[in-house]
């Protein structure tokens, strides 16, 4: 852990990092990257990236696209298999819910399938609460107000 980077993405070409990366059944396709290069223009989105000895550990995006006003949405999160479990997604998680205070937000939201555990556990290890969402019923959305 002592090795691990995490820094604040400045370039939407940085995304690129993400192709054919792959987690569990997670992988980064061009719609992702593409979307993620869209979004990451944003006003106030904030991308992270974590890399040991610049070997790529983890990525996490955050941005204002979200229905509901003044709320942050974490699109994605994924660390990659070698190191999970060891804390690498609780800090990202960590680092997008102070850059959305920071930013006067009401909250936070991300979305995940209901098969996918360890999404759920993290979510629910950072207060988030599952919140019926009339938009989305494929999966669980989760929210932390603030
Ligand atoms: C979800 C994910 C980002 C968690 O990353 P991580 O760095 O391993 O998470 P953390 O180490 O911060 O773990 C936090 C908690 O999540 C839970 N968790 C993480 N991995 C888990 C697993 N494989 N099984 C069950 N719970 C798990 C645990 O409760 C863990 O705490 P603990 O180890 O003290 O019990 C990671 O599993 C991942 O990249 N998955 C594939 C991509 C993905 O599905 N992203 C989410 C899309 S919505």
């Amino acid at each position: 852990m002592q090795n691990i980077i995490i820094s604040v993405i400045k370039n939407e070409d940085e995304v690129e990092i993400l192709r054919d990366k792959s987690s569990f059944n997670y992988k980064y396709n061009q719609t992702t990257i593409d979307l993620l290069k869209k979004n990451f223009k944003l006003k106030d989105s904030l991308y992270l990236l974590a890399t040991e000895n610049n070997d790529f550990v983890a990525f996490c995006s955050l941005d204002r696209e979200w229905w509901e006003d003044n709320y942050f949405f974490i699109r994605e999160i994924m660390v990659s298999e070698n190191f999970q479990r060891i804390g690498i997604a609780k800090q990202l998680i960590e680092k997008c819910i102070q850059h959305a205070k920071d930013k006067g937000a009401d909250g936070i939201v991300t979305e995940t399938a209901f098969d996918n555990y360890p999404m759920q556990q993290l979510c629910e290890n950072n207060n988030f609460k599952k919140w019926d969402n009339p938009e989305w019923k494929d999966g669980i959305t989760y929210k932390l107000e603030f």
